[in-house]
């Protein structure tokens, strides 16, 4: 992260407390995973100053949404799922602009932070930035954060939710480091359920 990137997580975080519950963690959990895969350069040259500042406010949106709206069975229908990215976009258009961003970059930025939960809805990217950061979101769905929370709240058998998660992935890793991050995440909750009794103690 650089100074500016910093600065504007530095606002954003205290937002993110205001959307679902585990968005803070889910940011946090993207934004560790796209620093692996800047670092590596996956992220195409021109996307690079972009890529950061879209993990982290992608999901910004939901801090501004009514509360029935983000609730547990309610943020996956479609009207919240196209609200969140609209009013998720316009809120990051003010804040990055406040933290100095030009107009190509907030433009580049908000494109992506408005369609990035498009194939949930069955439509396509108009920007093929918008892939890079769909990676990024997708891996959290492999997290062991994410994972259980899930198992606990669907009731649904680990072996299963695991199969509908890796299912889900064939198209979403496109570059190589987030290829291995996907491969380790899968592995951890492989071992986990494996030591299943020990993962029912520690589900969220
Ligand atoms: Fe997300």
């Amino acid at each position: 992260m650089d100074t500016r990137e910093a600065q504007l997580w530095h606002t954003v975080k205290p937002l993110l407390r205001q959307g679902r519950a585990w968005d803070l963690v889910h940011i946090k959990t993207c934004i560790k995973h796209a620093e692996h895969v800047l670092a590596a350069g996956d992220i195409p040259e021109e996307l690079r100053d972009c890529y950061l500042p879209a993990v982290m406010l992608h999901d910004i949106g939901w801090a501004f949404m009514p509360h029935e709206a983000k609730a547990i069975g309610a943020y996956s229908q479609p009207a919240s799922r196209e609200a969140h990215m609209r009013i998720g976009a316009e809120k990051a258009a003010q804040l990055l602009k406040t933290a100095g961003y030009d107009e190509q970059a907030i433009a580049t930025i908000c494109t992506m932070i408005g369609e990035h939960d498009n194939p949930y809805l069955g439509k396509p990217f108009r920007s093929h930035y918008t892939k890079y950061l769909r990676e990024i979101d997708l891996l959290w769905r492999v997290t062991e954060e994410n994972f259980w929370k899930v198992v606990k709240l669907k009731q649904i058998e680990p072996e299963k939710l695991l199969a509908k998660r890796l299912q889900s992935f064939t198209d979403a890793i496109v570059t190589p480091t987030g290829q291995l991050i996907f491969e380790e995440l899968e592995r951890q909750l492989e071992a986990r359920i494996m030591r299943r009794e020990r993962c029912i103690k520690e589900v969220v």
